[in-house]
């Protein structure tokens, strides 16, 4: 019996260094670094439509992490995110050649939204990936970044770095991981289709899965509809002040889903305005979109009844956060 104790004692012992020994190398190495990759040749022509696209996009995701309290990209604190993460904030994405992305090319820029590697290799794991964005509203994204437009005028303000937790640092070594550049071209959905069009608002331009399924991080950023508890909600964040705020539930599940709480109007009206049909307001981080046409919105709702249901009743978890609370 001893001898069993001993061997059982060294395997445990061993499994302890070795965990030890990878927790120190995540420590050291930090957040890893890639080979500089081949970035494509795309050259980018600005249109006007492809600058008001782009502005469009711009404002649902660009300006919510990278805009400072003057409406400028100068990169900025990122209050919402839970303190496990570590510290973190965004860069100046302004047409800054020194502090901005001025001197990026429109090839740098499109490999880097769409994988999260820069140039040199280097890997900017909290920036969302977007590989599911049409090439064209890509390009158009590009157009604004380098349009007349006020928030990415040159400015050399810029945040303070990152600083990162262990946490983080490990799940950039295993679930928080560049994507491969696709060289394939992703069209534009059929925008006659509502639920082609819905998904796509809501999942490639939006990112609305990102806070409304079941794990901040353990996503499927490929196929956004594999991710765990996809639109069922119930992700914990800091809102206002730090307090916590749960996402909802926007699957139409009928007792806890919007199914009976919003008719179309109903949603796109607290989509663009941010207030629920009995006048309350939507609290941070979720904010209006009145950018989104109605069409979109609309397209999304429809989208939306396409969706497994699923049962998760955010009004209860809310209620006992706010009993733990008092
Ligand atoms: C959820 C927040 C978030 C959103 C949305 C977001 N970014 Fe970022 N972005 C970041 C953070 C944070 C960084 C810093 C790198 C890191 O640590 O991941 C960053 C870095 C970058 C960089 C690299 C800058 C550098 O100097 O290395 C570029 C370029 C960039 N973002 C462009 C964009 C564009 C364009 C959009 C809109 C399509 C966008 N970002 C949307 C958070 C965000
Ligand atoms: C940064 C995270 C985040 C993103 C991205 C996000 N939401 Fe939200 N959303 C929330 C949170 C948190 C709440 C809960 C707010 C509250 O309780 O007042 C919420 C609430 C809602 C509600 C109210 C539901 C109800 O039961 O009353 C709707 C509708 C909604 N979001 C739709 C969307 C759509 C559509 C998108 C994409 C265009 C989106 N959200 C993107 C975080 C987010």
């Amino acid at each position: 019996m001893k001898k069993v104790f001993k061997i059982i004692g060294y395997a445990l012992g061993s499994l302890v260094l070795l965990i030890a020994g990878y927790c120190t190398y995540v420590a050291v190495v930090g957040v890893p670094s890639y080979d500089p990759p081949t970035i494509p040749e795309i050259t980018v022509e600005s249109t006007p439509a492809r600058v008001a696209r782009g502005e469009v996009i711009g404002q649902i995701q660009c300006l919510a992490c990278h805009a400072n309290n003057e409406n400028r990209l100068t990169g900025k604190y990122l209050g919402e995110v839970p303190a496990l993460f570590g510290k973190l904030y965004s860069k100046n994405i302004t047409q800054d050649l020194e502090k901005g992305i001025g001197n990026w090319t429109d090839g740098e820029l499109i490999y880097f939204l769409r994988t999260g590697v820069r140039r040199d290799g280097t890997f900017a794991p909290i920036m969302p990936q977007y590989p599911n964005m049409a090439d064209e509203d890509l390009k158009s994204v590009v157009a604004w970044l380098r349009s007349d437009r006020f928030p990415v005028q040159a400015t050399k303000e810029e945040a303070p770095e990152s600083e990162l937790s262990f946490v983080s640092k490990l799940l950039t070594h295993t679930l928080m991981k560049p994507l491969t550049y696709s060289p394939e071209l992703v069209s534009l959905p059929d925008s006659t289709d509502p639920v082609a069009w819905g998904k796509y608002t809501a999942d490639a331009i939006g990112d609305c899965y990102s806070c409304h399924s079941g794990d901040l991080i353990d996503q499927n950023k490929v196929h956004p509809e594999k991710s765990k508890g996809y639109y069922g909600g119930g992700i914990e964040m800091k809102g206002e002040g730090g307090k916590p705020v749960i996402t909802a539930n926007l699957t139409f599940d009928e007792q806890t889903g919007i199914a009976k709480k919003y008719t179309k109007e109903q949603f796109i009206r607290v989509v663009k305005l941010g207030v629920r049909p009995d006048g309350s307001v939507l609290k941070q981080p979720m904010f209006p979109r009145p950018m989104l046409s109605d069409n979109e919105v609309g397209a999304i709702y429809e989208f939306l009844k396409t969706v497994p249901k699923i049962q998760n009743d955010i009004a209860k978890k809310n209620a006992e956060l706010q009993l733990a609370e008092k």
